[in-house]
């Protein structure tokens, strides 16, 4: 199909003749822009043929520019030589059309264009250029495949849509330069070229050609940087800027994303959410005159936890879990029982309304539950007639009492309880949670949720890699009330770190950073990095710690993300212009590739096809 359209592409091409087809034309509107005032002006439209449709003798093109659509006409009586060229052009010609802005006849108009109450009846038309049958149709309601839009992104991306969702992006990065311009930060370039900033994911490497066997890390986050410029004096710094992870991708998440980045001196957190939650609020009002309720909800990480399973809870419906090992510790029910015997908890949900769900369904929950490696969950619904579950027989009318009370039940509800440990119950319940939440219709896209969550802790534990690992990163300053435990009980330490949590979505993180050279060290100690290590990899950060760094703090925002949830879409992709498929490829460009061999000699790089375990 490609070959035939790269023929048709070809004959059709060579019908127009001149190379420099616009001559002395330009644009004089665009296609969204003409209306019922400009009836009898002279225009000069240009743009692509959505649609050809020929009618008693007129051919009726909707013209399409980035802005809108404009109805062309061509009638013979007009210019018979524009007519009888009109007739050749199809789907995504790219044309140039002179002629005069008039009414549309009676119970012609179109209410849903902006311009349908008018047409241009063309007295010249120029070919710019033909077009081979696109792969799909440019319009917004379409039903190809993600990858071929992707192979065909500068088709994709004519539709309006696509438009919509870049120029609200074009929009947000201005308001942010300007507020933050405003706020005194000044917006310094970091490179891109570096060394590796450690931020949980893996580096994405370049070769240097000129020092041979060493390379380059693309920056995971600015973050090395933009506290040097700290150090340096600079006080307010900021960069909408390109971070690079090579982590596994997914729906809210690409190896090249774009942050919102700041740093600021002689400040504390509570300074930091005011400034956001200015420029947040300021994005909602200009973008989508959205009024927020400001300031943000403040959620500790503990409570969070405690209470959706998760750091970043979607606070738009209730479904809390609510912790019920005391009461269940020691009843009849085995799993219950001994679950806790081995220092696990059990924590229940209850879903207003849920004692409707079907066997099935809950049967499907159950399933669902178990990806996230729970052994099982336990359901009760209550009915008018009394509990109906599996388990009611094993909990004594005592403990139901005391369920029905801690839970606020209510005649209808239904119950669901798992028991594990901790971590098993939060993870596979906050998911459940979510699932529930869209399955039973609780999720008001309308509503903005924001939340402020504090307090994490500053390491956890790494059972692959065998030691502590920052929860945000190693440049986060502890709290000083959990210094002492640092080398005797490093989990117990918690951190000035916090995040920006909208609808679920963790959209911006950041901390009060260590500016003391001693308490890096310690942290670098908890980490298990020694001091040789300390020193190889982040000497330049120590020294510069010891050479007057002010305390300092700042945040950064998933740009792309931000972005997404203010346009209402449900993937970062749509919002980014190129972006790369779930498996880190870009299918319009190819990349990655393989280099040449000239290249990789010159590197004295050798690849080695078979993947070393
Ligand atoms: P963090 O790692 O939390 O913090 O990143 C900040 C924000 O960046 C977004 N984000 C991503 N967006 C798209 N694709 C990805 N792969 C991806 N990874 C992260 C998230 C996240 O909240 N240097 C610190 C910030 C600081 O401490 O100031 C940092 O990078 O929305
Ligand atoms: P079993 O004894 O494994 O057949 O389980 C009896 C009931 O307890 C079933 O309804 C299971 O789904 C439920 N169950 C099993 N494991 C758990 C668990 N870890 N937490 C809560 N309920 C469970």
């Amino acid at each position: 199909m490609e070959n035939h359209s790269e023929a048709q592409s070809e004959t059709q091409l060579s019908e127009s003749v001149a190379l420099d087809v616009l001559g002395d034309w330009q644009k004089s509107h665009d296609c969204n822009s003409l209306g019922p005032s400009n009836i009898g002006d002279s225009v000069i439209l240009m743009g692509w043929v959505q649609r050809r449709r020929d009618h008693g003798g007129l051919i009726f093109v909707d013209l399409r520019d980035r802005m809108g659509i404009t109805q062309v006409v061509f009638d013979p009586q007009q210019d018979a030589s524009a007519h009888e060229r009109a007739h050749a052009l199809r789907s995504e010609f790219v044309i140039a059309v002179e002629g005069m802005v008039r009414s549309r006849p009676e119970g012609m108009t179109n209410p849903k264009l902006q311009t349908g109450g008018i047409e241009v009846i063309v007295r010249e038309l120029r070919i710019l250029n033909a077009s081979a049958t696109p792969p799909f149709l440019i319009e917004d309601d379409l039903d190809t495949s993600e990858n071929v839009r992707l192979r065909y992104r500068y088709l994709d991306l004519r539709r309006p849509s696509m438009f919509r969702n870049l120029i609200l992006r074009h929009r947000a990065a201005q308001l942010t330069r300007n507020y933050f311009s405003e706020c005194g930060f000044i917006e310094v370039e970091t490179p891109v070229l570096t060394r590796s900033t450690p931020e949980g994911a893996r580096d994405y490497l370049v070769p240097s050609r000129v020092n041979q066997g060493k390379f380059f890390a693309l920056p995971q986050s600015p973050q090395l940087f933009k506290q040097l410029l700290m150090v340096a004096g600079f006080e307010r710094y900021f960069q909408i800027v390109k971070c690079f992870r090579d982590e596994d991708l997914r729906a809210d998440r690409q190896p090249e994303f774009t942050q919102v980045d700041l740093e600021l001196s002689f400040v504390r957190e509570e300074q930091i959410y005011a400034l956001i939650e200015g420029w947040i609020g300021l994005l909602f009002r200009e973008l989508l005159g959205i009024e927020l309720a400001l300031p943000f909800a403040h959620l500790p990480y503990s409570e969070a936890m405690d209470r959706f399973g998760t750091d970043r809870p979607d606070l738009r419906y209730e479904l809390y879990l609510v912790n019920v090992t005391d009461i269940v510790a020691d009843s009849d029910f085995r799993v219950f029982r001994q679950a806790v015997e081995r220092g696990g908890i059990v924590k229940a949900i209850r879903v207003p309304d849920g004692g409707r769900l079907s066997r099935k369904e809950l049967d499907d929950l159950i399933e669902y539950v178990k990806v996230f490696g729970a052994q099982g969950m336990a359901w009760i619904k209550i009915q008018p007639d009394g509990w109906q579950s599996p388990v009611t027989k094993f909990l004594s009318e005592g403990v139901q009492g005391r369920l029905a009370e801690r839970m606020g039940l209510q005649t209808g509800d239904l119950l669901l309880f798992m028991a594990d440990q901790p971590k098993i119950v939060h993870d596979a319940l906050a998911n459940l949670r979510v699932r529930l939440g869209q399955q039973l219709g609780l999720v008001d896209a309308s509503r903005f949720e924001f939340v402020w969550v504090t307090r994490f802790p500053l390491l956890e534990w790494d059972h692959e890699e065998k030691r502590y690992a920052s929860v945000h990163h190693p440049f986060t300053a502890p709290l000083e009330e959990d210094m002492d435990f640092l080398e005797s009980q490093p989990e117990r330490v918690r951190s000035r770190a916090y995040d920006l949590v909208l609808n679920g979505t963790e959209i911006g993180g950041g901390s009060i950073r260590i500016h003391r050279q001693d308490i890096q060290k310690r942290v670098f100690g908890a980490l298990g990095i020694g001091e040789e290590e300390a020193v190889d990899k982040f000497g330049f950060l120590l020294e510069a710690l010891q050479l007057g760094a002010p305390p300092h703090g700042g945040i950064a925002f998933g740009f792309d993300r931000l972005i997404m949830l203010l346009g209402g879409l449900s993937s970062i992709r749509e919002v980014i212009a190129f972006p790369k498929t779930q498996k880190a490829t870009c299918l319009l460009s190819g990349a990655p590739a393989e280099p040449e061999i000239r290249q990789l000699l010159e590197l004295c790089v050798r690849v080695e096809k078979e993947r070393r375990s």
